[in-house]
């Protein structure tokens, strides 16, 4: 028989490719999702991928009611990836308690629940935001924490703290927190990928969108900045890869490791901005129209990671090679806007 996991916000943008990745590992996944930032449709994609289609249940991990009796239908399951929670930075500023209230809401009912039902094992998607404007590059997960910038960062640290105090007093539950540094592209296959409502907040999507023809060009923010180019560096991982990290983390898990995993999840190497729309022209003949625009409040310089840590545990690297991910993120976007 396979093992179950539930997978908390499985229609979403990381949610169905890690749906994808646990499938083809074996797994038989449950999601649940509110479909609050997420299309059903997505599961289509999951299951004309794989031959399987998960099965749904719409609940909001804030509502404990309604959650227990998802989790009580899957109490055998052997670990919960929690994806459910917003995401929009800019958003959590202005909105600061709708943040907390959903995602720190949503995380402790999730190991309540796991406590109440005995699921022993939990994936955390924490965030590169975690270590701020780092003092050193790359970063290990031994670089200090910096104080979240903004109230969707807080939720990350916080959710961390609340992972590991849970597992000091209830050690029947192992935890892995991932720290996610930029997730890009879709499945080579076209059949899922990233569906931002709106004007895009980050740089692919914005990318595809205005290769497309839906925004007219994209804003580079910032070309003064302390680096090589002058242009911000990120680690751009592709969501393929960091889908695959959660299998890994499950399975190292399952194998016996207990107590708080920490991975950071990147390639390891930066990228700037331009490098970016260079490597986008170049996988997909695709000249894209910018402008240079002020510096968006908030922007980290630099930031990439270094994943040995992920390599020697999980035994998990990146390997997709970026002209790949542009490529799938293009066809992607095609796909949606149905463009031949
Ligand atoms: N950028 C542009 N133009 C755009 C959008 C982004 O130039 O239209 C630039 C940004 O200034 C930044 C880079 O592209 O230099 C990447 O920006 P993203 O918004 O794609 O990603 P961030 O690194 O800012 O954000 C990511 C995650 C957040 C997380 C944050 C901090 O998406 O969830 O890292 O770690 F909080």
């Amino acid at each position: 028989m396979s093992q179950k996991i539930i997978v908390t916000g499985g229609a979403g943008y990381i949610g169905s490719h890690t749906c994808v990745a646990l499938i083809e590992s074996g797994f038989d996944v449950v999601v649940f999702d509110n479909l609050s930032n997420s299309q059903i449709d997505s599961l289509d994609g999951v299951a004309r991928i794989t031959g399987t289609r998960p099965e749904f249940i719409n609940v909001d991990c804030t509502d404990i009611t309604a959650l227990r009796s998802a989790f009580a239908t899957h109490r055998d399951a052997v670990g919960v990836i929690h994806f459910a929670a917003f995401k929009a930075v800019g958003e959590s500023v202005s909105n600061p308690l709708l943040y907390y209230r959903n995602n720190l809401g949503g995380l402790i009912n999730v190991l309540d629940l796991m406590r109440e039902f005995d699921v022993p094992n939990i994936v955390f998607s924490s965030s590169a935001t975690v270590y701020g404007v780092p003092e050193k590059l790359p970063v290990t997960e031994q670089t200090p924490l910096q104080p979240a910038t903004s109230p969707y960062g807080a939720t990350k640290v916080m959710g961390e703290n609340i992972i590991r105090d849970t597992v000091r007093a209830y050690p029947q539950i192992s935890a892995t927190l991932l720290r996610y540094f930029n997730p890009i592209g879709a499945h080579p296959s076209a059949e899922i990928g990233e569906l931002p409502n709106g004007i895009p907040n980050n740089l692919m999507p914005y990318i595809t969108q205005t290769a497309a023809g839906i925004r007219e060009y994209l804003n580079v923010f910032g070309d003064d900045y302390d680096t090589p180019d002058g242009f911000c560096v990120r680690d751009y991982i592709d969501i393929n890869d960091l889908a695959r990290a959660h299998v890994a983390a499950l399975r190292h898990m399952l194998s016996g490791a207990t107590g708080v995993g920490v991975f950071n999840l990147g390639t390891g190497q930066g990228t700037s901005v331009m490098e970016l729309i260079d490597a986008f022209r170049d996988a997909t003949g695709v000249d894209l129209p910018y402008r240079i625009a002020p510096r968006r409040a908030g922007d980290v310089p630099a930031i990439w990671a270094n994943c040995d840590l992920a390599s020697r545990v999980l035994n998990w690297r990146a390997v997709v090679p970026l002209n790949e991910t542009l490529a799938s993120a293009w066809r992607w976007q095609k796909h949606v806007s149905g463009i031949k």
